[in-house]
This record gives structure tokens, sequence and C-alpha cells, in this order.
């Protein structure tokens, strides 16, 4: 087998010019040729009381996000590149991308270990990560967060701690149907082995929870609600705080999935009330494989710790092994250090513009989505909660979903289709798959234009197009 020359991938072609990383700075996060806000990246080295998100804002534009995601300026099948994928994942701004490209060039070191000032630096830039977490979220504080590989590890780790713990047979973990595999699954695992019982929450016609099932549902049996914030499918953003502070008088947690939720509305852990909160860092411009799992304070001190090994004790002897304190009892091994400081990158990044002037910025988009997708001959959009983020599901009279997708590439427009993960919510309008454009914070009305047009000539084109696919 060959390994393959990643220096043959293709540049993007109008990448916007930026600074080499200063080598010469610490530390693993980098110098910006023109920093548009206070960025505790720039510190050298990374100074934890500095681990503040920025406090000024500056106003919002599509543009100011767009040029500095070099991934935007590329071509795909000789279009300039739509991604309407971001509900999979988002692209990186390059501060996140030198961020990376600096830690490894001028800081690199492991963490929480070892003498010398590069161990130092390196976790004094890992818990500057934490803390601006905790900030991002509302969180307590920095000792509330834990770092895992996404919302998949996160969910799987509350079931395998707190949930083994807590769970028995006659239990009840109430999950709704529009939750994704990641929110289901773990839970459907958990049951199976402590003999609890998964209760789905039924949703309405247009894609909401049903408040009245739910209602109905609780019980002193519940001892657990799993519920995204906002939905992967049909876009819908549920009545979380209301919902977890009615779990809250049976006695139940509450566990918020928050992987779609991040990147769109800012989040208060504390004010929703949540027990577990967990998101993924990719869905949130920063690289894969880093999230987060918060946890409310007095049940993170219970949570036994599911994973041994370094990192995750005080001592160990062949008697016996005492633990550290949380959260570092539940991260065992080396954490993924890179991840942690680009993460720290990419909350920075958002952090720097105006979040409420974002979400109100995607509401419009997504609105203008909505109207012109809808005139589209045969197009019938899924979903139509009237709290929702601006994830577009649909289907195309007389065209699958993988045909759609494929055309739409040619365009150079990226759609995901198939069951996106949430095969359950998709069963809800009697689908097995559908198309979905996700938007995030740089698109734009120009490419929601571009998509009608492509799904318009789609259509035009009859079983022809869908054939030559030209
Ligand atoms: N949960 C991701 C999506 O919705 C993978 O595409």
């Amino acid at each position: 087998m060959t390994i393959p020359d990643v220096t043959s991938l293709r540049a993007p072609t109008a990448v916007p010019q930026t600074a080499v990383p200063d080598a010469s700075g610490i530390a693993g996060i980098p110098g910006d040729a023109a920093p548009r806000s206070p960025d505790l990246a720039t510190a050298q080295p990374v100074d934890p009381a500095a681990a503040a998100l920025p406090r000024q804002p500056v106003a919002f534009s599509p543009e100011s996000a767009r040029v500095d995601i070099p991934i935007l300026h590329r071509t795909v099948n000789g279009h300039p590149l739509v991604w309407l994928d971001n509900a999979a994942t988002t692209q990186k701004p390059r501060q996140v991308i030198e961020a990376l490209g600096a830690f490894y060039g001028a800081a690199n070191s492991n963490i929480h270990r070892g003498a010398h000032t590069m161990a130092r630096e390196a976790t004094e830039a890992y818990e500057a990560g934490r803390a601006a977490v905790a900030q991002f979220l509302g969180a307590e504080g920095p000792e509330s967060i834990v770092f895992v590989r996404g919302t998949t590890e996160a969910i799987n780790l509350v079931a395998q701690t707190w949930g083994r713990a807590n769970l028995g047979p006659g239990d009840d973990i109430l999950v709704p149907v529009l939750e994704h595999h990641s929110d289901i699954v773990p839970w459907q695992m958990l049951a199976k082995e402590t003999r609890a019982r998964l209760v789905p929450v039924p949703l309405t016609p247009d894609g909401q929870i049903d408040q009245d099932a739910y209602a109905d549902l609780l019980s002193s049996r519940t001892q657990l609600v799993a519920i995204s914030q906002a939905s992967n499918v049909l876009g819908t953003v549920p009545p979380v705080k209301e919902m977890t502070a009615l779990a809250h008088r049976y006695g139940a947690k509450v566990l918020v999935d928050g992987a779609q939720a991040v990147a769109h509305f800012p989040v208060d852990v504390q004010d929703l009330g949540a027990d577990f909160y967990a998101f993924s860092g990719h869905k949130l411009f920063a690289p894969t494989g880093i999230g987060a799992l918060y946890a409310r304070p007095e049940v993170l001190q219970e949570m036994a710790p599911w994973q041994g090994g370094g990192n995750m004790i005080e001592s160990v002897s062949f008697a016996e092994t005492t633990f550290a304190p949380a959260p570092h009892l539940l991260e065992a091994g080396t954490g993924h250090i890179s991840g942690v400081i680009g993460l720290l990158a990419a909350l920075n990044w958002l952090t720097s513009f105006d979040r409420e002037a974002v979400t109100a910025y995607e509401n419009g988009l997504m609105a203008y989505a909505q109207q012109a997708l809808g005139a589209v001959p045969g197009l019938e959009l899924i979903g139509a909660a009237p709290e929702r983020i601006a994830v577009l599901t649909f289907t195309l009279a007389g065209q699958d979903p993988a045909t759609v997708a494929a055309w739409l590439d040619q365009d150079g427009i990226a759609v995901r289709a198939g069951h996106h993960c949430a095969q359950p919510a998709l069963a809800h309008f009697g689908l097995e798959e559908a198309a979905r454009a996700s938007l995030a914070l740089y698109n734009t009305s120009e490419e929601v234009d571009q998509l009608v047009a492509s799904l318009r000539r789609l259509q035009e084109s009859g079983g022809e197009g869908q054939q030559t696919m030209r």
C-alpha cells in the first residue's frame, strides 16, 4: 500500500495570505497578522489568566468570517466551493489551522508531567483551553469541563459512569424521537445492561417534541432525560430549559446534546439547568477528535472513572490506586493536546464576533433559504418547528437524495444525503433518506441562490440529467 502524498493535495485557489506562524512564540497558538480581537491565542507563552474569551466582540458580516476560512476559496469540480454540510462538520478558520502548526512547530510537549518549560507551557495552554470552554458554556468553572473526543464520547462517558451507577431495573431514560444516533444508541446499550427502559418521546407532525406526551411520560421512574438543544435533521430547537425544569421536578437528571447548537447561538449551561452538556469541536470550527463534556459540579464529583491509566491517578501501587480529582480522573492517558489548542483558537475566533448578530444573520439566511427552496418544483422541506437552526432537510420529487447530492456536487455544492444519523426522526416523516443543506455563519444568500438554481436545473433536466450527471 502506498502512503498518499499529502503535498499533492490541491491547494485552494485563493487562500488569503497569512503570516507564517511565529515559531519563536509559543506556544501553540499563533500570532495573527491582524488580530480581530484581544486574542489570548497570541499570548507568549500562554498565560492562563488571559484565557478569557474576547469581551468586546466586533460587528459581524459573513464576509468577515469567510475571509478567515481558506477552504472556502477553493474550487470543486470547476466551481467555487459552496459548503452547505455544516451540520456534519464546519470549516476551519486559518487561526485554528495556524494554531495547530504553531503548536507542533514550536510548543509540542506532553502535559501534566515533566519538569521542563515545554511541559509547563503546554499544560498551561491546555488548561487555558479548559477555562475558555467553561467560559464559553457559562459553566461554574474549568473543573466542570472534561475533554473528550466529541459529543459521542461525552454521551458514552455519562452512560458508562453516571448511568451505570444510577440506573437499574424499572428506571426510565427519556429520549425524544428527534435525537441523532449518538444520543440514542449509548442509552439503548445502557438500558440493556442495567435493565432500565429507553422511552422515546414522540414528535408533533411539524417535528417538535410533543410536550404533552413528554409531561405524561415523566414519572418518579425517570432517571435521565437526554435531549438535543438543536436537531441535526429537523433543525428543531426544543424548549430545553423548560423541559429540564420539568424533569428536575421528578428528580431526573438532564443531558443536553449541544452538538448542533453551539455554533449557532450562545449557550449558558447554568441558565439551562443542564446536569450534563456535550459538544464536538469539529462542528464549532475546531479540529476533529476534540470535544467537551460539562457536568454540574455536584454530579461530576460523584462520577467514577471509566477508563484507567496515566493522568487520572494520584498514586498507583499493586495494592491500591488513588485517583486524581475531577475532571482529570475522567481523562485517562495523554489527551488531544493540539486539539484543545485548536479548540481554544476556534472559540476565540467565534467569540470575536457579536454572537447575537451571528444568530440574527443565520436566522435571516434560513428564512431566505426556506422561501427560495420552497419555490423549487417538487421540493418538500422536512420539519417546520418555529424555533430552529438553519438546517434544511428536503426531498425532491422524482429524485433520490443521493442523486440530488451528486448533482449538486457537480456544481461545487456540498450537501449531505442519507439518514443523517437520525433514522427515527426521518422515519417520523415516513422517510429513510433525505438531502440536507445546513448553513453556518459564513454562508451567503448568493450560495443559497446557487443551490436553488442547481436544484431547478436538476428538475428541468428530468431523467436525462440524473443519468448523465453532466
Ligand atoms: N451528526 C452529523 C451529521 O448530522 C454527523 O451529519
